[in-house]
């Protein structure tokens, strides 16, 4: 498979829009409060009916200082004392899931996330792995994918082994940018010697895939500082980078109000950024995966979208396609059958629904079979970057040109425009369609249009 992008300028000026990121379809805004704990229960029931591995995500919402751009779910506090009631609470929830899902499912992917799951001490980590343990089935043998989000600035050669002996084995290193002025202006204060130490103490601990995050779209970044960093971090050769085009929403998210506008890059230094991003990292034998993502070819990700065989979920890409995806913890969301339902996102009521032995289900949603059906046509494209009409024909029972009509006239404008090609058994995005993946899945969405508003620039 050709894993190769082209950047054409024009092109993406002239669909940059807003739009989802599609971790999931129909989007997290289509959750509602009419989907309950109830309706959770019977999608559970029917998911053990149909079997297969699980996944386990887990929400550790806490942070010990701010960044200014950040847009995750969190809690900043310099106190952890705030970490014992939320564990509590947190084990009990995993308790009460465990004892709904099929003993014999086993966890074929485990997932902490943040926050900063590393604000944890390391018996309050080990608590959390052991309690997991006791009511799910993991594997003990390290070949699930087993992952974690680390802050550099938070953890040590120590943090890193302990957390290898608790059953890790991947790991993903935040850092955004190493540029000191950039640092400042975003309040994220990260030294190379930091980063680099955790870096390689989870290569020589044994974690099969590293991956770093960066983000492109930060206050007084320049193209020679962003690439800068990248020269500083592709030394070090991680398995994979993340690089996020910054969420700018001030009016969603407050500390972003720290940010002074007129700091951030314009949009077209921003297009410099990302244009030198691709060329860097195609130039230093990175494949681009999609969406924000690239990694080295021998990486497990680039391997799965070789094979036909990657997924995308709530944490982005995964090779685990065939999992259930159960979300523990303050705002965490999972997938169980044709359903997504997401936990309370306010920690008073997410406490209050465990003191009460509720589970703490704030909403959902259950797909129809038009969902579906556009679920798998966007999950192909974003994953794969084509689609064949007759496996989509086969498997939904549709057929395509008739059931997206109307989409086969915005497919060929894009057809028209370069960004991919329209043969009688489906759609090829071309090298330069591919950095505008999300626009071609947004012909698939049919919520979009009531919904344009609320999500950042693909660009
Ligand atoms: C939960 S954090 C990673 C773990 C840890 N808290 C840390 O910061 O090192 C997830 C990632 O989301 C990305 N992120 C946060 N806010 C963002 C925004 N507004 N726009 C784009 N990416 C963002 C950052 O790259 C960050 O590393
Ligand atoms: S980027 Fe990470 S450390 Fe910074 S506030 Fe967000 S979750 Fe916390």
């Amino acid at each position: 498979m050709d894993q190769s992008i082209k950047f054409d300028l024009d092109l993406i000026k002239r669909y940059d829009k807003s739009g989802p990121r599609y971790t999931s379809y129909p989007t997290a805004l289509e959750l509602h409060e009419g989907f309950g704990e109830l309706q959770y229960h019977q999608h559970i029931v029917k998911s053990n009916a149909a079997g297969g591995p699980l996944s386990l995500y887990f929400h550790i919402p806490f942070c010990d200082t701010v960044c200014f751009y950040c847009a995750c779910n969190k809690i900043v506090t310099k106190n952890r004392v705030h970490a014992v009631p939320y564990l509590e609470n947190l084990c009990k929830e995993i308790a009460m899931q465990g004892v709904l899902f099929d003993k014999h499912r086993t966890v074929n992917q485990l997932h902490w996330g943040g926050g900063t799951p590393t604000f944890l001490s390391y018996e309050q980590m080990k608590q959390l792995m052991e309690t997991t343990r006791q009511h799910f089935n993991l594997l003990d043998d390290d070949s699930g994918e087993y992952s974690i989000e680390v802050d550099p600035r938070e953890t040590n050669d120590l943090t890193i082994a302990q957390l290898r002996e608790l059953g890790f084995n991947r790991i993903s290193l935040g850092l955004q940018d190493f540029d000191p002025e950039v640092q400042k202006a975003v309040n994220r204060l990260q030294s190379q010697e930091q980063t680099f130490a955790v870096l390689e103490a989870a290569r020589k601990e044994g974690f099969r895939s590293t991956n770093i995050d960066l983000i492109y779209g930060l206050p007084l970044q320049t193209e020679q500082t962003f690439a800068r960093t990248l020269d500083e971090v592709l030394a070090y050769a991680p398995d994979r980078f993340s690089i996020f085009n910054y969420a700018h929403m001030p009016s969603r998210f407050k500390t972003q109000r720290q940010i002074n506008e007129v700091d951030l890059p314009t949009p077209a230094v921003k297009l410099e950024i990302l244009q030198m991003v691709g060329k860097k990292l195609t130039d230093a034998g990175y494949v681009f995966i999609g969406m924000d993502h690239f990694a080295k070819p021998d990486d497990e990700l680039a391997v799965a979208q070789r094979q036909g065989k990657l997924y995308r979920n709530f944490q982005g890409y995964s090779t685990h396609s065939d999992c259930d995806l159960v979300g523990l913890g303050v705002t965490a969301i999972g997938r169980v059958g044709d359903a997504y339902v997401q936990n309370f996102k306010e920690l008073d009521q997410y406490d209050a629904a465990i003191s009460q032995g509720r589970l703490p289900v704030f909403r959902g949603v259950e797909l129809d079979a038009d969902d579906k059906l556009r679920r798998g046509v966007i999950t192909q494209l974003i994953c794969h970057f084509d689609l064949s009409f007759h496996k989509i024909e086969r498997e939904f029972n549709i057929v395509f040109a008739d059931y997206f009509a109307t989409e086969m006239e915005n497919l060929h404008i894009m057809q028209d425009d370069g960004l991919l090609s329209l043969t009688a058994n489906g759609i090829k995005v071309k090298p330069a369609g591919r950095l505008l993946i999300r626009n071609i899945c947004m012909v698939f969405d049919k919520y979009l249009a009531q919904q344009q508003q609320q999500f950042s620039k693909v660009i």
